[in-house]
This record gives C-alpha cells, sequence and structure tokens, in this order.
C-alpha cells in the first residue's frame, strides 16, 4: 500500500530517491519522505505528495531511504509520515504493511520517545534496544523481526552502517543491480531507469546491501536470490505525451492485448496453447472453479463466468475475496481456486488463496506482476503480460485478465471435450479481432469526450447490463465513481423495476449495454423504461444497430461474446473524460492507492 525505495551508490542518493518515489507514488500518495546517511542522518519528511518535499540541493549524501505513504495507523500529518527513527536519531525505518501487534510492544518499549501514531515506530526502537545490546544493525534488524506479528516490507539505515538493511514478510521488496550501485523498491518501478537487472526477496529474508551487491539471509542462513531481467523499460512507465498514466493505458490496450494473445492460440490446430503447469488428470477431474477477486479483477471474474459456462461443464463461483468462506462438506479436490490480480499483492485476495490451500483446493493466479507474493504461493500462475499499470484505475489489465480467462476457458473445454470445435473457433477468432475491434473505439474517443461533457455536472450516472454486459455495467460505474468521485452505480438491467428506478431523473444519464452476448432485447424494454421518466439513456449497441429508444449512440464493432468488452473500453474513456471535465486527479484519486496490501 505504501511505497519504499532505497539507493547506495555513486549517484546523488537523494536525487534517485526522489525519482523513486515519484514512480511509486501511486501506490500512496498521503506524505513522503527521505532518510539520508553522510556525515550524520538526515530526515525530510511531510504531508502530501513528493513534489512538495524539499531537500537542500547540497545534500550528498551516498545512500538513503524513501517512503510514500497511504495512511492505515494515523492520520496523513508530518508527524505520521516516515522515515521513523529510534531515540537517538541515529535509526532510520521505512516499513509498508501492519505491525498487528504494535501496542504490545510500545507498552514494551515504556521508556522510549514515540513521535507519531504509527505501528511502524515501534521498529527503529525496538532496533535501538538490540544496538545497545550490542548487536551490529543487520543482527539487530534480524532480532527487532522475531518480534513483530503482521505484515511487513521495511528498510532500515543507521548513521554508522554503510549499507542498507531490507527486510520482507508478506509485502514486496525488490533489489535492484545497476553499475552505478544498488537499488530497493516496493517494485520494479522505483528504479526501472537505472536497471532492469532484479532480485525479488522471498517471505522470510533479510538482505544487507550495499554499492557493491546484496547478501541474503533467511531463518539465519545464507541464501541465493537469482537475478532476473526485467521484459520492460523507463519508457513503459512513463506517460509517452499523455495526460494522464489512465489515458496512456487506456490507449495501450490494443497493444497489451497482442502481448497478451501471443503465441498463446495455435492458428494451425484451432485451440489455445497457454502455459499450464497444473496437470492435464487434474483439470480433467474437477467439478467447481471458483474465482477469487477484488475491484475490477473480481469484474473481470463475473465476465469469465459468463464465457466459462457455455464452453465447459464445470460450474463456476465468484467470489469477492474478502468475501470468500469454504464450508464444510465441499469437494476441495475436485475444485480449481483462480485468483485475479493485476499487483498480485491484494491482502484480501491473498487471504482468499491461503485459506483455499488451506483447505487443500490446488490455485492458479492470473497476474500481470512476475515476482508478486501471489506467484510464490499459488500452484500456478498465467501472466497476462499487460506491462506496467500506474493509473490507480485499473484499464488495460481488465480487458487483459478476460482475454487470458477466455484462453483458459477454451483450453479446459477442449481438454475436457466439451467445447465444439466450431464455438471455439467462433470465441479464438473473436480473441484475435479484440485488439482491432478495441482500436476502432479508441479511434472514437472525441464523440465520447463530447458526451462526457454533457453529461459531467449530472447528479448520478446509472450503468444497466444483462449476462456479459452486467459485469460492464458494474466495472464501468466503479471506473467513473473511483476517479470522479460522481455517485456512479451499476445494475443488472432487470433489477431496475424493483427499486433503483425511483433514483431515475432528467439529471441522471443511464449507460444501457446493448450489444451482442448482452441480452438486448430485454434491456431495450428498461431502456423505454427509462426513456418514460425522462431519463437520458446512452445505449451501446453493435456497429449498424443503432437503437431509435436510445437518446445517444455509441457504436462498437460486431464481436460476438466480446463485445461487451469493448463496450468497456468506450465507458473508461467516457469516466476519463468526465473526470478530466471535473478537474479531478485522475491518475491518484483521493483516499485510493493502486495495491491494497491490507485487509
Ligand atoms: O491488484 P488487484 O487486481 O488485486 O487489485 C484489485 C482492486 O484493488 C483494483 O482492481 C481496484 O478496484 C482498481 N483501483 C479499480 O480500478
Amino acid at each position: 500500500m505504501c511505497g519504499i525505495t532505497g539507493y547506495i551508490g555513486e549517484h546523488t542518493s537523494s536525487a534517485v530517491l526522489k525519482t523513486g518515489l515519484q514512480n511509486l507514488e501511486y501506490r500512496g500518495y498521503d506524505s513522503a519522505g527521505i532518510a539520508l546517511v553522510g556525515d550524520e542522518l538526515q530526515v525530510y519528511k511531510q504531508q502530501g505528495t513528493i513534489d512538495g518535499l524539499s531537500i537542500p540541493t547540497t545534500e550528498t549524501a551516498t545512500h538513503g531511504i524513501g517512503h510514500t505513504r497511504w495512511s492505515t495507523h494515523g492520520e496523513p500529518t508530518d508527524e505520521n509520515a516516515h522515515p521513523h527513527t529510534d531515540c537517538s536519531g541515529d535509526v532510520a525505518v521505512v516499513h509498508n504493511g501492519i505491525i498487528s501487534n504494535y501496542d504490545d510492544l510500545k507498552q514494551e518499549l515504556g521508556g522510549h520517545l514515540f513521535e507519531s501514531e504509527t505501528d511502524t515506530e515501534v521498529i527503529p526502537h525496538l532496533i535501538e534496544e538490540e544496538l545497545t545490546a550490542g548487536a551490529d544493525l543487520r543482527a539487530a534488524v534480524m532480532r527487532a523481526l522475531t518480534r513483530l506479528e503482521g505484515s511487513f516490507a521495511i528498510a532500515v539505515t543507521h548513521v554508522e552502517y554503510d549499507g542498507i538493511v531490507a527486510a520482507r514478510q508478506d509485502s514486496p521488496l525488490v533489489i535492484g543491480h545497476g553499475d552505478e550501485g544498488m537499488y530497493l523498491g516496493s517494485d520494479v518501478t522505483a528504479f526501472v531507469e537505472y536497471t532492469q537487472q532484479v532480485s525479488y526477496l522471498e517471505d522470510g529474508d533479510v538482505a544487507h546491501i550495499d554499492a557493491t551487491g546484496m547478501t541474503v539471509f533467511n531463518d539465519g542462513e545464507r541464501v541465493t536470490r537469482s537475478v532476473q531481467t526485467v521484459d520492460w523499460d523507463a519508457t513503459a512507465a512513463g506517460k509517452a505525451g499523455h495526460d494522464h498514466y489512465m489515458h496512456k493505458e487506456i490507449h495501450e490496450q490494443p497493444t497489451a492485448l497482442r502481448q497478451a494473445i501471443s503465441g498463446r492460440i495455435d492458428e494451425l490446430a484451432g485451440h489455445a496453447t497457454l502455459e499450464v503447469d497444473l496437470r492435464d488428470a487434474f483439470l480433467e477431474s474437477i467439478d467447481e472453479i471458483h474465482i477469487v477477486a477484488c475491484g475490477t479483477s473480481y469484474h473481470a471474474g463475473l465476465y469469465a463466468k459468463e464465457l466459462f459456462e457455455p464452453l465447459t461443464d464445470v460450474s463456476v463461483r465468484v467470489d469477492l475475496a474478502s468475501e470468500y468462506r469454504v464450508h464444510d462438506g465441499h469437494d476441495t479436490q475436485r475444485t480449481l481456486v483462480i485468483a485475479v490480480t493485476q499487483s498480485g499483492e491484494t491482502a484480501d485476495t491473498l487471504t482468499a488463496i491461503r485459506q483455499a490451500k488451506s483447505c487443500g483446493m490446488t490455485t492458479l493466479a492470473i497476474t500481470n506482476t512476475v515476482g508478486s507474493t501471489i506467484t510464490r504461493e499459488v500452484d500456478d500462475a498465467l501472466f497476462i503480460k499487460a506491462g506496467p499499470e500506474i493509473g490507480v484505475a485499473a484499464t488495460k489489465t481488465f480487458v487483459s485478465q478476460v482475454t487470458i480467462l477466455a484462453l483458459f476457458g477454451t483450453y479446459l473445454s477442449r481438454l475436457r471435450g466439451t467445447l465444439a470445435a466450431g464455438d471455439a473457433a467462433d470465441l479464438l477468432a473473436n480473441i484475435r479481432q479484440l485488439p482491432s475491434a478495441v482500436q476502432i473505439v479508441l479511434d472514437a474517443e472525441s464523440q465520447i469526450q463530447r458526451l462526457a461533457s454533457q453529461y459531467a455536472d449530472s447528479e448520478a450516472f446509472f450503468f444497466i447490463g444483462r449476462a456479459l454486459g452486467y459485469p460492464v455495467a458494474l466495472e464501468s460505474a466503479l471506473k467513473l465513481k473511483e476517479i470522479s468521485y460522481a455517485h456512479a452505480e451499476g445494475f443488472a438491467a432487470g433489477e431496475l423495476k424493483h427499486g433503483p428506478l425511483a433514483l431515475v431523473t432528467e439529471d441522471t444519464p443511464v449507460i444501457a449495454l446493448l450489444n451482442s452476448g448482452a441480452i438486448a432485447d430485454q434491456t431495450r424494454t428498461n431502456v423505454k423504461e427509462v426513456e418514460a421518466r425522462g431519463g437520458p439513456v446512452v445505449g451501446l449497441t453493435t456497429t449498424g444497430q443503432p437503437d431509435s429508444f436510445c437518446r445517444h449512440t455509441i457504436e462498437i464493432p460486431e464481436l460476438g461474446r466480446l463485445e461487451p468488452l469493448v463496450s468497456n473500453v468506450a465507458l473508461q474513456l467516457f469516466a476519463y473524460h468526465v473526470a478530466n471535465e471535473l478537474g479531478r486527479s485522475i491518475d491518484k484519486p483521493r483516499n485510493l492507492a493502486k495495491s491494497v496490501t491490507v485487509e
């Protein structure tokens, strides 16, 4: 939820750390701070974004650590900003995660001086106690960690220590190996302009990093962590001339989709060739799939359920990860649990997966993030290969998640012999056409922008759809409320008359999914109910089939069961332009963060 950076090497540390924090700001942006080690340890921190943090230009420290915060314990104030220090001011700590026993520890540390309301502040004081008892910094950190309960990634510096000590337990940390020093980050974005050579720390790891390399320990033993090359660079993580990351990422969808599909369809044989490691015999034996996910990823799961059920004889249940419960009597040996998560770090999704594993169920992750926590915990992982997504609003990863799930559905059904060759060919053809269909919608942006500007000041927005249109209605409402703060709700179209219709007025546009795959004829009845009450309707219809009952139509290329997915792109643009009209902080909406690592 928060972002951590660290650097030791030949560059000016303050500049590298500041860049790192700017790159990580999407993880949290309530406050920011840096601790620099030179002749003495200097801490600069304050409420607000990293741009507001002033560091003297004379600062020439050789190494340091930084933090950008999404508040959990304590308000976003200067005092609660990280880094936190011990009583002497010699130790500085930045932390991502939660220390669940911090209240008890604070009492045990009775004689120490605390200056913040954070859980983090117990850590430098615990380290201080170990240092006073004679340990060096690495040993002091290791001993302090044994007293912590909860999840954490931390980075620690000391005024007399020529290096950084980092540790992880259930929160991500990556080390970068550069020609001009060593880097530390909550994720690779923190330092990708300096190096693409990275090592992912694992749970229980404690690393010592100096200017020449790293040494990693786990459970007291020295361990090796491989150096991998990430396959994207700083250009992929930049804005490329767009005003916002969200706009850039919406426009990257054709490319992201081509990356997701590439090499995964056997054109001659006409089937998906996914790199699935789960045994065929297991996939043939299952009778149930549970999809667990949060937010946008949950909506991708709902879309996949609608796609899967006609393809396979497996029943599919989709649960919000935070609501997932496995009840006694469930046949855990015949269930596959699929976690859908862009970041691979969402705490609710990790908890659901751990519950599934503890019941003996087999788990598969669909994720964008190589090296993420979930990939280390599941039995198998499929990567969506969308490239970095920096905007807090998930956009390109949604379409890629659905695409990989669709490919997995055809893979499974072929294995189980439940899919007629013609049906597989149709869906695979739609998947292949998806990038160009999305491009057609992107090219029609000006029409969508005009509609957004006409309705931006509306009292509320309602999205309605059936079948494959329903998850898109939910997702479009989430996108709009998240970045514009407008009241937006998604409804199953048939439910409108059972209550929500009371909310419809001339000032509440209703956006209706009238695509193929969305049982449009029945939804048209609901459109008429809205128009009869003066509510303006924007209909998403198949190209060439404009709907006379709708006040406006946005035409979407004909694409069978993937057509509502293409409509979703139009509605991402709609949300973006409404938020832009309203002058919102699109990439960093209030109160939110990209990766939610607390339950
Ligand atoms: O990284 P994940 O896919 O697990 O994240 C799940 C949600 O937090 C995420 O989709 C969130 O709802 C987005 N900000 C929505 O745009």
